[in-house]
């Protein structure tokens, strides 16, 4: 008799799924459903978390106050996306200590583009014009993913996403449209951001374990090779507006289909970084593990006072 009920119970979810009605925290839903949020929220809000560090190290070298207070700005929002998402995979049952302690042993992933170094003022440019505008590509669709926290909180997300983009294609149209140093710093950046925001996509759609499950249940609405696809249509056109070079030696545009074609990702890098061997993967998890001990007094004083009040009303 139970095993009807279950199949009945998924019959229905998929129904809902198919119908594009929302999953809310109280509606039933399969194990693996829930599981998948997890995994796939709580490492999106420690990729926020994570990618505040790479461009953090610039605030206190910002050329001048006005971009100091606009990359101040982006770098908080993301730490409020990041809590926003930590949130979202509490909705689903998930413990925030034991996700954060998921990112500071390794188990827990985080997107493989914040452990490439930012050495350069112009790699503020790339971030926020490549990555952020990858992760635009990535988070629109997720504003119609079936489960309706993750949902909602990608509206907010996108649109601060958006100011994340333009203020970095700004830093780059400046720097190439600058003196032939400045312009150099732009393309180095570029040449040193292209390939791993493409990377940020995932795996190839053949590579990837989660993609066709994923799609089922319309928390991706389109694959990773699709959205990396869209991502290069819309990037390499505003690479040649400012006069920079695409460092894909087979980028052509083909003129039959009308997209373009680009070179073989090394996917080696890719799975080396997402293993854990990257340039920065070290120094970003030192950095985070560091920021958990030194906060330990005040979400211990905080723990204390919420103690005494709560023992003060029982009283
Ligand atoms: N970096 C690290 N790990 C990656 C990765 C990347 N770029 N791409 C894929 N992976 C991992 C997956 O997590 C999965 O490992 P797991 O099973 O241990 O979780 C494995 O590689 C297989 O990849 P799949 O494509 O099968 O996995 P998914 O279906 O989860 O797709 C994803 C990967 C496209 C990143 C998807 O998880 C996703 O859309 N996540 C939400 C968006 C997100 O996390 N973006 C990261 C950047 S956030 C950001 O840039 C913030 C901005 O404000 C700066």
């Amino acid at each position: 008799m139970r095993d009807i009920n279950i199949s009945e119970l998924e019959r229905k979810f998929q129904e809902k799924i198919d119908n594009d009605v929302k999953i809310e925290p109280n509606d039933w839903m399969p194990e693996e459903y829930r599981q998948t949020l997890i995994r796939q929220i709580s490492q999106h809000a420690h990729s926020e978390i994570v990618g505040m560090l790479p461009e953090g190290n610039w605030i206190t070298r910002a050329p001048n106050l006005r971009r100091k207070a606009v990359l101040l700005a982006k770098v908080q929002d993301e730490a409020g996306h990041g809590l926003y998402l930590y949130s979202a995979t509490e909705t689903l049952g998930a413990d925030r200590e034991e996700t954060i302690d998921d990112l500071h042993s390794g188990k827990a992933k985080y997107s493989s583009i914040f452990n490439y170094p930012t050495l350069t003022w112009a790699d503020m440019g790339a971030i926020g014009w490549l990555v952020d505008g990858a992760a635009i590509m990535n988070q629109v669709p997720l504003c119609r993913c079936s489960y309706g926290p993750y949902a909602r909180a990608m509206v907010r997300v996108c649109k601060e996403e958006s100011f994340h983009q333009r203020q970095g294609f700004e830093i780059m149209t400046q720097l190439a449209q600058g003196t032939p140093e400045q312009k150099a710093m732009a393309q180095d950046a570029l040449n040193r951001f292209w390939w791993p925001a493409l990377m940020m996509f995932g795996p190839s759609d053949a590579d990837s374990k989660h993609t066709a499950q994923s799609v089922q249940w319309k928390i991706k609405r389109h694959t990773n090779d699709e959205l990396r696809q869209q991502f290069v249509e819309v990037t390499v056109p505003q690479a040649e507006l400012i006069g920079l070079t695409v460092p894909d030696k087979d980028l052509k545009f083909n003129e039959a289909n009308g997209h373009y074609e680009f070179g073989e990702i090394d996917w080696t890098e890719f799975w080396e970084v997402v293993k854990g061997n990257g340039p920065c993967n070290k120094d970003r998890l030192d950095a985070r593990r560091k920021a958990k001990e030194n906060g330990m007094w005040v979400r211990e004083a905080a723990n204390a006072f919420a103690a005494k009040r709560a023992a003060r009303k029982s009283a």
